[in-house]
């Protein structure tokens, strides 16, 4: 389908990476859709793009949302403190999109983050925010979906000369900081956008950090050498094998059969 007859929602449209991927996807001739939860914030929405109020902790006002669209990018970010907040809105928040979709095919952009993986450094026990994403990235991996998950490093740590972007998989940087890797918000923006109209990034899950060097001017270059997920796998190829299934909690393993039970077709 040509870009300009793809509608892309937003997801956490009036966040800090969120309002740049509004703004990309407009730049690259999609018809944008921005879901709004306050809406006193509508005015941050460029004009060119439909507002769509709702909240994803309410499942009753996705509806709208989810009319007719071609796409969806997650740039969600919780406000609520802690395991709370991961859990109702980073992973409950997906959840409720991909159940809202229903039967409807569209193609996916999440956005998590780097060292998702790693469940045992401080940040993670405190907020269990790496857990929850990582759930988040595997009902995305079951929806059946064609989808593209995007682990960026630290935003805005570049340096000016730091263009290039490196994609990295297996989550292998873990420190916890920015020595992880670095990434501008921007960069993540346009990565997000590309790949839904990139085949080459079709169920690939990837790390996203910025070295010295000039920006990509082919993304589908850019996607091409990764390696796709193995399909049907919950989590992306090379992670470390440390979330059993048997071990989740069964709240965790029946979301992931009811988004199973609403799956369409296999992603290609
Ligand atoms: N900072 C880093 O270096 C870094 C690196 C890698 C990954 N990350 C991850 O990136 C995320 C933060 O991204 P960001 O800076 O773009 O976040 P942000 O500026 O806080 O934006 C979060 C977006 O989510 C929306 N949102 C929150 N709860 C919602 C709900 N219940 N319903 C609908 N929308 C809701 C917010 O809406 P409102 O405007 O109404 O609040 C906002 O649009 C974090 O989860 C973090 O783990 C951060």
């Amino acid at each position: 389908m040509a870009v300009s007859r793809m509608t892309v929602l937003v997801i956490g449209a009036t966040g800090s990476v969120g309002h740049l991927v509004v703004e990309e996807a407009i730049r690259q001739d999609f018809t944008v859709r921005a879901l709004v939860r306050n809406p006193g914030k509508t005015r941050k929405v460029p004009a060119e793009a439909q507002v769509v109020i709702g909240d994803v902790t309410r499942p009753e006002t996705l509806s709208d949302a989810v009319d007719c669209v071609d796409a969806v990018v997650f740039t969600l970010g919780s406000d609520v403190a802690g395991k709370v907040g991961a859990e109702s809105v980073d992973y409950g928040g997906v959840r409720n999109v991909l159940c809202a979709l229903g039967k409807r095919t569209a193609r996916i952009a999440l956005m998590t983050a780097i060292g998702v993986t790693n469940r045992t450094g401080a940040y993670n026990r405190a907020t269990e925010a790496h857990d929850w994403k990582r759930r988040s990235e595997r009902l995305v991996r079951v929806s059946g979906l064609p989808y593209t998950i995007v682990r960026p490093g630290w935003f805005d740590y570049n340096r000016p000369d730091q263009h290039r972007l490196l994609l990295l998989q297996g989550d292998k940087c873990q420190s916890g900081d920015p020595s992880d890797g670095v990434v501008a918000r921007r960069q993540i923006a346009e990565v997000l956008v590309h790949s839904l109209i990139s085949d080459r990034a079709t169920r690939k899950t990837f790390e996203l950090v910025a070295t010295t060097g000039p920006a990509p001017d082919d993304f589908d270059a850019l996607f091409a050498p990764l390696e796709p997920d193995q399909l049907g796998a919950l989590d992306g190829v090379h992670d470390m094998p440390n979330m059993p299934l048997n071990d989740e909690p069964q709240r965790v393993r029946d979301d992931l059969n009811a988004v199973l039970a609403h799956k369409s077709s296999p992603a290609s």
